[in-house]
């Protein structure tokens, strides 16, 4: 066991963080150094999972994690616990608004043991919870306000000298974890930039395929959400979707762009257009796990399909919506040989192949998709590629 696996063991033995020893030191070093840690997970329950250990050894029931909003102008509700009854739905509060904003705008620790005596906020918060005492700090590194950690509590003198050092230490902890967590944020941003534009100029070549990925990707968001998919995984699908076709880099235009049948050489040079994508997504560590989605996306849910001959559920779900949303892009599209179908035409024959080669499930969440988003809104950039090309 190395050594840092050795250390955690020691931790999650110790301390499993739901019973970690409230009040003693250990369990509040342990609380300070996870709040931090919870912030370099994947997803927004990192927040709550930070806001929790950050709560747990100070024993209020009310937490608040903000985050400075980009531009700066207003903190940003990532997490809370104890709002119950309260207003949940109100994400942001700005800088001026209540203990929390006045906090971001003076950079200072505030401290509050009887709200009452003394009559610097009321009782009630903007977030609408009631308080007796608070306690509320700003989120810094290196000079750049972050975000704030706001605790609460309806008893009047909550807060002992020790919790407030244990608070600054957490805020501390915090900063590093944001800081961190922007600048894995960042560069995830910059590297799929790159890789997406690798596609993008891949399909800038031919006017026929030009913006196809990109269309695939936003019908697939709306495909996903009409199927209750949520964030992150409603991500990973539109990345997913905007790098499906990566593969094709590999195969000559003169084979992309013909206009009649394929010969047998030249259909299987395409067939491998997913094997290839899968390829190179796996050596990217920030895609490899989309590899077997950019793999599935050719397979019929009836079988038959390219190249594993999957069928049903063996597809990933993933693969399975980009099929859908992929097959439509292409009757939409008119190609130089023939017209673009209209949408009617096109949503006939996806449910036409319902349960052969697409998923029924997700041909019915098609239709109800563009009767509920809309045609203009599902396919935005249609209408100037048909014009381009007719
Ligand atoms: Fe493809």
């Amino acid at each position: 066991m190395g050594k840092s696996s050795q250390a955690e063991a020691f931790w999650n033995a110790v301390t499993p963080e739901e019973d970690a020893p409230t009040g003693t030191a250990l369990g509040r070093l342990r609380s300070v150094v996870v709040a931090g840690h919870h912030l370099l997970e994947q997803g927004a329950r990192a927040y709550e999972r930070a806001l929790a250990s950050s709560c747990i050894q100070i024993g209020c029931p009310v937490g608040l994690l903000f985050i400075l909003r980009p531009g700066g102008n207003a903190l940003e509700l990532m997490a809370s616990q104890g709002l119950s009854g309260c207003f949940p739905d109100v994400p942001t509060i700005g800088l001026h608004e209540g203990l929390s904003g006045w906090v971001a705008t003076t950079r200072q620790m505030v401290v509050v043991n009887d709200v009452e005596a003394d009559g610097r906020f009321g009782p009630v918060s903007v977030l609408g919870y009631r308080r007796l005492s608070a306690a509320s700090v700003p989120i810094e590194h290196d000079g750049e306000l972050l975000g704030v950690l706001t605790l609460a509590s309806p008893e009047v003198n909550a807060f002992a000298a020790e919790d407030l050092l244990v608070i600054e230490a957490l805020a501390t902890n915090l900063a590093l974890g944001l800081r961190c967590r922007r600048y894995r944020e960042a560069e995830a941003r910059n590297y799929l930039g790159i890789i997406r534009g690798l596609a993008t100029a891949l399909e800038a070549k031919d006017a026929v395929t030009r913006g196809h990925s990109a269309r695939v990707a936003h019908m697939c968001h709306h495909i996903g959400r009409t199927l209750g998919i949520e964030r992150p995984p409603l991500e990973r699908l539109e990345v997913a979707a905007s790098l499906h076709d990566i593969g094709k880099i590999g195969v000559p235009e003169s084979v992309l762009g013909k206009p009649g049948p394929l010969d047998a050489a030249e259909r299987l040079r395409i067939q491998q257009h997913p094997v290839v994508g899968a390829e190179m997504l796996e050596e990217i560590p920030l895609v490899s796990d989309l590899a077997p989605v950019v793999r599935g996306h050719h397979e019929r849910f009836g079988g038959g399909g390219y190249p594993d001959g999957l069928r049903g559920e063996e597809i990933p779900l993933h693969s399975r919506i980009i099929a859908v949303a992929d097959a439509l892009d292409a009757m939409l599209m008119p190609r130089p040989y023939r017209m673009g179908r209209t949408i009617e035409e096109a949503l006939a024959e996806i449910e036409a192949c319902a349960g052969s080669q697409f998923d029924p499930r997700i041909a019915e969440a098609l239709t109800l998709t563009v009767t509920t988003v809309g045609v203009a809104h599902l396919f935005p950039a249609a209408q100037p590629l048909r014009e381009i090309i007719t």
